[in-house]
């Protein structure tokens, strides 16, 4: 069986006001019925897949476990970080937990804040990784890039893919977070893709990958396992060694140095929902591309979202074009299509101003 483990301590601020520090993206329905993080525990379950492992921190862990009970999902086990330090200490740490019990796992690493539409053909491309990460490699999912998105990591191939069949393919090279220029000219050579932010690794890999290129994490994430507590079920990783492993990306401290890297092209759809105008994208929209959540009514609007998250606040959007008004009980955002990536000013001009 692969161990899903489901990465969910981040904080979206690009999707403020819904998303918040203490409420993030991940546990928000932003799609649908169903919250981002439910979603991803699902697809992650079923036919070849164990228990996932939860990353979290103490602020989340009630939230992950009211939800996976409401999606009727068992978690193998929930490990709390005592505080944030990023994707590659807690990649670590699972991997480290793991071994203690299954020393050939295979763990699929995952965020909890993505959509993937098409479940099943994502699971297809995990089984297509699956016999290279068996033999050692550090496999990625990579998607067709779209435009220069400097937010993403960059997986360079030796030539542009022919067709995007479920497969390996050997990873020339990982470039993470380019800047505009360097992601301009990696989109227009056509032989890379956007990383997933998804991986498929043997437990044993990827510590021995942290040994090579990230030495030292080993000690402190070992430490803050070695001395957690079990705390009401959840696992809490010891506070003091974890403090001490340092606050970096699993795609900073690994991926990019890394020379075992595999990709499986992945086609049928992926949005990381890295603004409100990918929620808009992903959305139901009418013919005249309105997406309405809520309480709200949009009259001759065009290209425009509308949410109103509070059962007292009706939004009615008149004559509106390429706008997305988000209404919360305590905030509005109102913002042209074309800034969704400027949220995140919102909310360091509101920390600024406390
Ligand atoms: N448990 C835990 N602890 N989870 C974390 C932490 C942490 O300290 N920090 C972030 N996460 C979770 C986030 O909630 C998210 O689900 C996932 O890890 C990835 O973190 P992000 O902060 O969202 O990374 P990113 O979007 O900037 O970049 C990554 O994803 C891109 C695709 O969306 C990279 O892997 C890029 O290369 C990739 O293109
Ligand atoms: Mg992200």
């Amino acid at each position: 069986n692969i161990h899903p483990v489901l990465l969910c301590g981040g904080s979206g601020t690009r999707l403020w006001p819904l998303s918040r520090k203490s409420y993030p993206k991940q546990f928000a329905a932003l799609t649908g019925e169903t919250t981002l993080f439910q979603q991803s525990a699902r697809r992650l379950s079923g036919t070849g897949f164990g228990a996932p492992l939860i990353m979290t921190n103490s602020d989340f862990r009630f939230i992950v476990t009211e939800q996976l009970a409401a999606a009727g999902i068992d978690p193998g086990a929930i490990l709390i970080e005592p505080e944030g330090r990023n994707t590659a200490p807690a990649v670590l740490a699972a991997a480290m937990y793991l071994a203690r019990t299954d020393p050939d796992a295979v763990m699929l690493v995952a965020p909890s804040d993505h959509v993937v539409p098409d479940a099943q053909a994502f699971r297809d491309a995990v089984a297509a990784g699956l016999p290279a990460a068996r033999n050692g490699q550090l496999v990625t999912f990579g998607i067709k890039p779209t435009y220069a998105e400097t937010g993403y990591g960059y997986l360079e191939l030796a030539e542009e893919p022919r067709d995007f069949a479920a497969r390996t393919l050997p990873l020339e090279r990982f470039v993470e977070k380019p800047d505009p220029e360097c992601a301009a000219e990696m989109l227009a050579a056509g032989r890379f893709l956007w990383n997933a932010g998804i991986f498929l690794f043997s437990a044993e890999a990827v510590i021995s990958a942290f040994r090579t290129h990230a030495p030292d994490l080993i000690a402190p994430v070992e430490a803050a396992i070695k001395e957690a507590q079990v705390d009401l079920g959840f696992l809490r990783l010891a506070p003091k060694p974890w403090s001490e492993a340092a606050d970096i990306s699993i795609d900073y401290a690994v991926m990019e140095r890394a020379d075992n890297l595999s990709v499986v092209p992945f086609a049928a759809g992926w949005s990381d929902l890295g603004g409100w105008d990918a929620v808009w994208r992903e959305a139901d929209r009418d013919a005249r591309g309105v997406a309405l959540s809520g309480h709200a009514t949009a009259i001759d609007c065009d290209e425009t979202l509308l949410r109103s998250e509070d059962s007292t606040m009706e939004v009615v959007g008149i004559g509106l074009k390429d706008i997305i008004t988000i209404a919360m009980p305590d905030a509005v955002l109102v913002a042209d299509m074309s800034r969704a990536q400027d949220v995140k000013l919102a909310v360091a001009a509101l920390k600024a101003k406390q």
